[in-house]
């Protein structure tokens, strides 16, 4: 059954006020809700309200139990006669949390003895917990009481603010919490158990004093500090930079072990996969700080976008999620390097979204219709939708954004907006009309964008043609043309950038050395006046543009940006577009030009003392391996590997052993573990120098490696070494392997990277590793974190380990999602988007993908979740 955002209708009956009771147990809890009901009046439709597996121990309406032939209870959902404007539904259900292994609604985190319970209900994790029309655009005032045994349970929360506590017979305790703002039910939430806190005072521009409060288990409180800093660095940076204010007198933040997804913003209480939320040197690397500092942020951020104003059906998941994405990214440019976070962002988009977009899970970042909602938490929704966001606020200029931003905040705040809302406010405060962008939110697939430049040197002039295309994606076989900015400039042959005269340009614009120009239609030209020679375009500047530039740059026009361009993302580009074009060249095997003008490029910046080690680091890493494989027609993913491995193996070459081992020396020669911008870059360029060295001397660098691991002051540098170890397959690995396990045996997320780093073995020797591994008494399927670091790491970031030529690969996968499935089918629906992209394998691996997916399809009872995913992967 689809859901069809053609066929939305506002709900006939909504929810004002909640109240709810838990009579909090690990193996059963009792839940009474009392609804204020309100009916539309235009509509007539029966009260229907959302249920799923719940136990229904009692009903009354309007303080009358109800007779059993007045209430239906089937297929998910309730219905009730008899209900009025204003009426009263209580009902009491009971719930099983200890059984519940899928991590939505109510559950136990961690084992019974000593865990504690939590729930999360995005997208539709409440209908778990009680009846409701769960959905988002119902906003109600909850009022949440929480009893349980004060020794089991000693600490009790749920979102909003506390509103009394006290005793109770036996042992017991509860605790009260009153939301005063209308929420929709998926941030509901609340938490029990042995959890200990670490406290900061925090007053608001506006002078509210609010209590923040970060809760964890005893073992892992200690890790929490960096998270506090960064949440409030979060809540200042919302108020300078967008002006939005915090809106209770606390906030509660959680930390769990078992979490389906990263975190989530649960109204006054965000519950958080502990991963991005617990740093400390020792176990945690410089990427995973500065994954917690956005994660962090994205929560918070929430509050305003998501929570203040809300989505009003599920399909405008991007309202919140893209422009929240968007938001994170701007704080943590402004909080560390802007250049690095834009390469490391569009480094996600096309690791991430690129071939999402380009294989049979293509959606719509707005999508027309889904069968499970849990499946679209995409890259698409996600990434892409933070793009198309930044194309707007590019648009509209950094006071026009703000001007529309507040717009949008204050006509939607306390409602269930659209991205019609989004886009109106926005272009109504700065007087544009916005709604072009809108074929952005509804059309599928990345836009090719094309540039062909003609240089007249009679007149002068500089013509830059540029068109674009969409290829079709599944069940959209036409494409139109989408408003696509480009941001540009022009180089001339010694690296110098020049003054821009477009044919029509203003006083106040002619001459500037950058310019933003749109392209429209399918085809347009741009005429540049005055321009003394044949230039060298920098063309989608900063990204400007989710887009796949297509223009025939000579090797020598991309070096020259390489070198020149002070553009730092766009310095990186042009390094990247070499790279594949020297990949190219590998594979062909007839001419070496882009090899040697990357080779040569990078030779020299590597010897420029003035380059930044992080973004050096950077320029020396080719595309991926998911990118490269793009540009096959046929993909073979050992084929791929070894080509990238050579060019690395090139690039080592020209630079040099001595030089490499010479630079490595002497970056670790200072190793230390502070956490500031340019010991995070030498940590970085060094890892990045140990493995091209280990590329062509194996031997000096597994040296180097095994003391480096064994002296390392922080995660970062250990884990590097560990990972230079492992992938050269050196004997030096067991050992420290082996130290690691030892070390780290009571830290989860350490022994989730001790599981991932040996997903990194050599392709022909992975897979028995794996099987080992998931043999292992640390490895269970019931644990999200632990299924990622094992299978995620091994099926996403090891091509030629997945994909081995006889299918052993697939088959494995295969049969694991068959089991997790049965125990969290989010999960399961996740890890199988790792066939995405087996349609354009070659002939015998695309074979046995086939039938390994189609033995999944096959399965009996098989999760709406994973069900959807292996359906469109097979038929679309
Ligand atoms: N809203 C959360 C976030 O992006 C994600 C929660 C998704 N949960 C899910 N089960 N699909 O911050
Ligand atoms: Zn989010």
């Amino acid at each position: 059954t689809l859901v069809r955002l053609s066929e939305y209708r506002a709900p006939a009956w909504r929810v004002s006020q909640v109240e709810l009771t838990f009579d909090l147990g690990i193996d059963t809890t009792e839940v009474t809700s009392r609804l204020h009901l309100q009916r539309d009046p235009a509509q007539d439709a029966p009260l229907r309200l959302d249920g799923e597996g719940l136990e229904l121990l009692s009903i009354a309406l309007d303080g009358e139990p109800l007779a059993g032939d007045a209430w239906r209870y089937a297929d998910n959902v309730l219905e009730v006669d008899g209900a009025r404007d204003g009426s009263v539904l209580e009902t009491r259900v009971c719930l099983r949390p200890a059984a519940n292994t899928a991590l939505e609604g109510l559950y136990l985190s961690g084992p019974r003895e000593r865990g504690f319970l939590l729930t999360q209900c995005e997208a539709e994790g409440f209908r778990h917990i009680t009846f409701f029309p769960d959905r988002p655009d119902v906003l109600a005032s909850y009022t949440v009481t929480l009893c349980a045994d004060r020794d089991r349970f000693p600490v009790l929360l749920a979102g909003g603010n506390p509103d009394g506590q006290g005793e109770l017979e036996g042992g017991r305790h509860w605790a009260r919490f009153v939301d005063p703002h209308p929420k929709p039910s998926y941030l509901f939430a609340l938490v029990a158990g042995r959890l200990q806190k670490i406290e900061r005072d925090y007053a608001t521009g506006g002078g509210r004093a609010v209590k923040l409060v970060i809760w964890a288990e005893p073992d892992a409180i200690g890790q929490c500090g960096y998270a506090m800093d960064a949440l409030e660095r979060s809540m200042r940076w919302d108020e300078e930079a967008y002006g939005r204010e915090y809106d209770l007198d606390v906030f509660h933040v959680v930390a769990t072990h078992d979490f389906n997804m990263g975190a989530m913003e649960n109204k006054g209480l965000n519950i958080f996969n502990a991963k991005y939320l617990l740093a400390d040197p020792d176990s945690s690397t410089d990427d995973e700080y500065r994954a917690v500092e956005a994660v962090v942020a994205h929560e918070y951020f929430h509050n305003w976008s998501g929570n203040r104003v809300t989505c009003r059906d599920w399909f405008q998941l991007s309202l919140k999620e893209g422009l929240t994405v968007f938001r994170e990214q701007q704080f943590s440019a402004d909080m560390n390097s802007a250049a690095l976070k834009r390469i490391e962002d569009v480094a996600l988009l096309r690791r991430a979204q690129f071939p999402e977009d380009a294989g049979p899970l293509a959606h719509p970042v707005r999508p027309a219709q889904y069968s499970e909602i849990n499946n679209f938490y995409t890259a698409t929704v996600y990434e892409k939708g933070s793009e198309l966001v930044r194309m707007v606020a590019g648009r509209l200029g950094r006071d026009g954004f703000r001007r529309g931003m507040d717009r949008y905040f204050a006509r939607n705040d306390g409602q269930a907006a659209t991205l019609e809302d989004f886009l109106g406010a926005l272009g109504e405060a700065n007087g544009i009309d916005l709604m072009p962008y809108l074929a952005w939110y509804a059309q599928a697939g990345t836009p090719r964008l094309s540039a062909r430049g003609l240089y007249d040197a009679a007149h002068r002039t500089y013509t830059l043609t540029l068109s674009q295309h969409t290829p079709p994606t599944p069940h959209q076989p036409h494409k139109q043309p989408l408003p696509i900015p480009v941001k540009l400039a022009l180089f001339d042959r010694a690296g110098q950038i020049m003054p821009l005269h477009l044919t029509d340009d203003s006083a106040e614009t002619s001459g500037a050395t950058e310019r933003v120009v749109v392209l429209d239609r399918a085809e347009q030209a741009f005429v540049f006046q005055q321009i003394t020679e044949a230039p060298v375009p920098s063309l989608l500047r900063g990204f400007s543009a989710p887009v796949i530039l297509e223009c025939a740059y000579e090797p020598a026009d991309l070096a020259l940006l390489l070198r020149h361009d002070p553009d730092g993302f766009n310095r990186w580009e042009a390094g990247q577009q070499l790279a594949a074009r020297a990949y190219d060249n590998l594979r062909e095997g007839n001419e070496t030009s882009a090899l040697d003008a990357w080779c040569d490029a990078l030779e020299a910046l590597f010897n420029d003392g003035a380059m930044d080690p992080a973004l050096l680091a950077d320029l020396l890493t080719p595309p991926g391996e998911i990118e490269l494989a793009e540009r096959e027609r046929q993909v073979d993913p050992s084929h791929v590997h070894a080509l990238r491995q050579q060019l690395q193996e090139h690039l080592a070459l020209r630079i040099g052993q001595s030089t490499l081992q010479h630079r490595y020396e002497s970056l670790a020669a200072h190793a230390s573990l502070q956490l500031d911008a340019s010991n995070q870059a030498r940590r970085r360029l060094k890892r990045r120098v140990l493995e091209l060295l280990s590329r062509i001397d194996p031997w000096t660098a597994h040296a180097q490696a095994t003391l480096q691991y064994d002296n390392a002051p922080s995660m970062t540098d250990r884990l590097a070494a560990l990972a230079v170890l492992v992938r050269g397959n050196a004997s030096q690995a067991h050992a420290a392997l082996a130290h690691f396990r030892e070390r780290y045996a009571d830290n989860p997320l350490a022994m989730d990277k001790w599981f991932s780093v040996q997903t990194q073995l050599p392709g022909e020797l992975v897979l028995d590793r794996v099987r080992a591994l998931e043999a292992d008494e640390a490895f269970t399927l019931k644990n999200p974190n632990r299924v990622n670091s094992l299978f995620g790491a091994w099926a996403r970031n090891n091509p030629d380990g997945f994909h081995r030529p006889d299918g052993s690969g697939y088959q494995l996968l295969a049969e694991r999602l068959k089991q997790l499935d049965a125990l969290n089918p989010q999960v399961a629906a996740r890890m199988a988007t790792a066939f995405n992209g087996w349609q354009r394998l070659e002939p015998g691996r695309r074979a046995l993908a086939r039938s390994a997916i189609e033995s999944v399809a096959a399965h009996a009872a098989l999760s709406r979740n994973l069900n959807e995913i292996v359906q469109s992967m097979l038929h679309s």
